[in-house]
């Protein structure tokens, strides 16, 4: 199937029919598993989320959430937490108790052993009904930096230098943790639906050179065009009119 395709006026746009595309996976499963990313793209989603579950359009009481990726080697606390950040944007506004999430376990000193138990626990819960996905500077989805093959489990990566450039926009002081683990590409491709985010200029090129690239482990996110259900909705600014529809 080939990738469906929605393009949207703006970030506000996007926020509003991602969020919608949420909504009808959990009425119709509403003890949903949802794998979501942090990254500034799908904040909008999760805030226009909260708002329909504060309007009562939204049941989020059974939906389930896994994490998509952590750092490794930060204290429990740290303000970087990538965990913390899904909290706050997404797990708290939404009710949604740490009972119904599958963490990235990156704590403890075999980080190895854990990217092995959250498979196992992925695939103890069912597997994933919709993943929620932004695209890397790099073409990256979560942390599987390229190369990275459809089959890639997860595990533990060292960062690229432009996800670390990237993500020294989240953080005043700058500092970005250089390892993480992410949920393997064959996680995110066994998803039984994906949903890209694509917002502003800065994405336009990889966005285009994804659209026009077979699946290739150079550019991780082109797997998607071999998985049989995923939608990718981008504002106007990261696909301008004019683009080549792929
Ligand atoms: P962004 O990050 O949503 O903050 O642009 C996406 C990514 O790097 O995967």
């Amino acid at each position: 199937m080939p990738i469906e395709i929605q393009v949207v006026a703006d970030a506000d746009a996007l926020a509003r029919e991602a969020a919608l595309v949420v909504t009808g996976v959990v009425a119709e499963r509403p003890d949903a598993v949802v794998l979501a990313a942090t990254g500034n793209t799908p904040i909008g989603c999760y805030a226009e989320l909260a708002r329909l579950r504060a309007t009562g359009s939204l049941d989020t009481s059974r939906m389930r959430v896994a994490q998509l990726d952590e750092y490794v080697g930060l204290a429990a606390d740290d303000a970087r937490s990538l965990y913390g950040w899904m909290d706050r944007a997404l797990l708290a506004p939404l009710g949604i108790g740490s009972e119904r999430v599958v963490r990235m376990p990156v704590e403890g000193n075999d980080p190895q052993a854990a990217a092995r138990a959250y498979d196992a626990a992925i695939e103890a819960i069912g597997g994933i009904d919709l993943a929620i996905l932004g695209l890397g500077p790099n073409g990256h989805l979560g942390f599987n930096e390229p190369p990275a093959s459809a089959d890639a489990p997860t595990r533990v990566i060292s960062l690229a230098p432009e996800t670390l450039a990237s993500n020294a926009r989240y953080w005043g002081d700058g500092t970005v943790p250089e390892r993480a683990i992410t949920a393997g590409m064959s996680v995110i491709l066994s998803a039984r639906r994906v949903m890209l985010l694509v917002s502003g200029t800065p994405k336009a090129a990889i966005l285009d050179r994804m659209l026009r690239s077979a699946p290739d482990a150079a550019l991780p996110a082109s797997h998607l065009r071999g998985h049989p259900d995923t939608i990718l909705i981008a504002d106007r600014d990261a696909r301008p009119a004019g683009s080549l529809e792929a």
